[in-house]
């Protein structure tokens, strides 16, 4: 090896005149220092673009680690509580509950999804009740309570859609009662959106908001979810009549413009890293504030890669989530939530 750093001589050198090929525009003069790198940065990462997902379970101060899912736990409702503490001391605006319904509860029709004593409406009263100043988010789909772990109702084979739509309306307003600032329907059962909203304003909750999972793809990375509320076992068959093909974009603008029409107040795409051109379609078109969903496959990954030592944990984490703001998202789900407001707090 060498040990100078003199260039590679060839007779290359005598006629080589970069200066003139790029006429003196340099893109490396705005790299050269990290104060400029600063100056000119076109996207940041903010503790306020974050919205933390947590899986809850029955019992008391009980926590269980999701095994596919390095440092994240089930939580129950008084950890839960501990839980929306942390994420206000950290600045995170939003909370999303997934309950891991314990399975004598699950039925054919997931009857407990409408038990106002249900593990979410527990956590959203309970969490309301030390009054803290968060967003609660809920998740609007039958999959967590139902046997056959399908987002709807099934007649035979059949995913069967406005009977499953009625359901949904009758859990949206048992979470609003129970608290719920933001409903997040992520079923994808057609007309859905609207019949929401409708039946929250019914019941005078003009004022929860609606997230829309609107381009939810029928998507691989969902595994590690599935294992976190208990439903990767049951699941029967696939959710590829109701969750979107991963080949289509033209039909992710269809969905979000129903979505929007319906009522939606945001929409969101997910999964997140493999969806950015959606993500970057979607802002584009509708400029309405628009999500990421960066979900348990995408984490998981990121933290198998690191524990291997092939990949290093905060920065890919960083950069992962920092692409989401480039692609023109106003926030992000994020399982990494309570780690990176962490270090954007220690960075100040
Ligand atoms: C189901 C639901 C899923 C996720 C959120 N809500 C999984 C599915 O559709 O099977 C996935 C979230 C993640 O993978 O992090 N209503």
């Amino acid at each position: 090896m060498s040990t100078t750093n003199k260039p590679f001589q060839s007779s290359i050198d005598e006629t080589l005149d970069v200066n003139a090929i790029l006429q003196g525009k340099r893109m490396r003069r705005n790299r050269r220092f990290d104060w400029s790198r600063r100056l000119i940065k076109e996207n940041t990462l903010s503790t306020n673009d974050l919205i933390w997902p947590i899986f809850l379970i029955e019992g008391d101060n009980c926590r269980e680690q999701v095994s596919s899912m390095p440092g994240v736990e089930r939580l129950s409702v008084d950890l839960a509580v501990e839980a929306a503490r942390k994420a206000v001391e950290l600045g995170i605006p939003v909370l999303a509950l997934f309950p891991n319904t314990p399975s004598e509860l699950r039925s054919e029709n997931g009857a407990e999804a409408l038990n106002p004593q249900n593990l979410t409406c527990k956590a959203l009263r309970a969490i309301k009740q030390a009054n803290l100043p968060i967003g609660l988010m809920t998740d609007v789909a039958l999959d967590p309570y139902t046997t056959h772990g399908h987002d709807g109702l099934m007649a035979g084979e059949e995913i069967i859609n406005d009977a499953t739509v009625a359901q949904l309306c009758r859990q949206a307003i048992i979470q609003a009662e129970a608290g719920a600032d933001i409903i997040a329907p992520s079923d994808m059962m057609d007309g859905r959106i609207g019949a929401i909203r409708q039946a929250l304003d019914a019941a005078g909750f003009e004022n929860i908001q609606i997230m829309a999972y609107s381009a939810k793809y029928a998507s691989a990375f969902y595994g590690p979810f599935r294992d976190a509320v208990g439903t990767s076992g049951t699941l029967i068959g696939d959710k590829r009549t109701y969750q979107m093909d991963p080949a289509n974009t033209n039909e992710a603008l269809a969905e979000a413009e129903l979505d929007l029409q319906e009522g939606a107040d945001m929409i969101m795409v997910k999964p997140g890293l493999p969806y950015l051109d959606i993500i970057q379609r979607l802002k584009q078109q509708f400029q309405a504030p628009t999500f990421a969903y960066q979900v348990s496959g995408e984490y998981a990954m990121i933290c198998a890669a690191s524990q291997n030592g092939w990949l290093d944990h905060d920065k890919a984490m960083l950069e992962s989530l920092l692409a989401f703001k480039r692609a023109g998202a106003d926030g992000i789900l994020t399982y990494f939530a309570p780690a990176v407001a962490k270090l954007l707090q220690n960075n100040k």
